[in-house]
This record gives C-alpha cells, sequence and structure tokens, in this order.
C-alpha cells in the first residue's frame, strides 16, 4: 500500500470540478484518508515546489496555487502514487490524453487543476508538508478484497 499527496488548484475549485475530479479516484478503486479544503499559506506552497525555485514559472505558480482555496487529498491504495499520475496525465491539458483528468478538463500547462506527487519519496516528504502527525484517517476496507 502506498499514500500519496493530491490537491486540485484553485481553477478546478473555482471551476466547479472538485466532484468531477474526487469521483474519479474513488471510483478507480482508491482510498481517501484525508481530505480538505485549505488557502495555502506562501511558505508552504514554496516548501512544496522548492525543485522549481528559480524557474521561469516558479514565481507564477507560487501566486497562482496561494491566490484561492486548494482541495487536498490523501488517497491510499496498491501501488497508488504512480495510479494517481496516470489518472492525472501529462502536464499539458493540450498534450495529456483523452481519459486523463487534465486531458479531459484543461487547455493549459500552468493551470492544470491538479498536483500528484511525481514519486514515493515525493509522497512521504508533501503529506508531512500537508498534513499534521495524526490528521490522516484509519480505515479497515474488508471490500479492498474485491478491489484487487
Ligand atoms: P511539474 O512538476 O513539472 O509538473 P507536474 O505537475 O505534472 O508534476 O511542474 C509543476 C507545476 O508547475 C505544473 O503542474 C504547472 C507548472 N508549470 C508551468 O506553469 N509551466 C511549465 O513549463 C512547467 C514545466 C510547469
Ligand atoms: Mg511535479
Amino acid at each position: 500500500m502506498e499514500t500519496t499527496l493530491i490537491f486540485l488548484k484553485p481553477d478546478a475549485v473555482q471551476r466547479g470540478l472538485i466532484g468531477s475530479i474526487v469521483g474519479r479516484f474513488e471510483a478507480k478503486g482508491l482510498t481517501f484518508v484525508g481530505m480538505k479544503l485549505m488557502n495555502v499559506p506562501k511558505d508552504l506552497a514554496e516548501k512544496h515546489y522548492a525543485e522549481h525555485q528559480g524557474k521561469p514559472f516558479y514565481d507564477g505558480l507560487i501566486a497562482f496555487v496561494t491566490s484561492s482555496p486548494v482541495f487536498v487529498m490523501a488517497i491510499r491504495g496498491v501501488n497508488a502514487v504512480a495510479v494517481c499520475r496516470t489518472l492525472i496525465g501529462a502536464t499539458n491539458g493540450q498534450k495529456a490524453d483523452p481519459g486523463t483528468i487534465r486531458g479531459d478538463f484543461g487547455m493549459s500547462g500552468g493551470y492544470n487543476m491538479i498536483h500528484g506527487s511525481d514519486s514515493l519519496e515525493s509522497a512521504e516528504r508533501e503529506l508531512a508538508l500537508w498534513f499534521d502527525d495524526g490528521e490522516l484517517a484509519t480505515i479497515d476496507k474488508t471490500l479492498d478484497q474485491w478491489v484487487y
């Protein structure tokens, strides 16, 4: 089992896409262990996107994700990091495959609706940034035997 950090960016929230996007992860068979709507403090955005500091899009990215609430999720499942990245699709909505979230809902490379951790190491680092100790739910999912 892996747990990954996903958040819906301000464009997805303001466009009214929370339900449509969350429904895809739920229908896939993944398990939610954390969910919250929040405004993003600038220092959290900077820590989260530290790997991109200095790149031409960095300042705009920080301004964007701190501009309006995001919807944050911790999502658990077998191979959850890679499965969620597959559901999300390529970074630019114009290039993302149909059937992916970015491919189906977006046309932008910057306003691309959703973040998903790109590796297990990133997921662990990002979960610790976005959720406090003890904030994630524990759940006994007997039905997982039918999901897998
Ligand atoms: P990145 O980690 O490369 O993409 P992903 O979200 O698919 O893991 O980049 C982080 C975010 O930075 C990306 O979701 C949108 C923004 N971004 C731009 O605005 N322009 C760009 O050219 C790139 C590469 C990213
Ligand atoms: Mg990334």
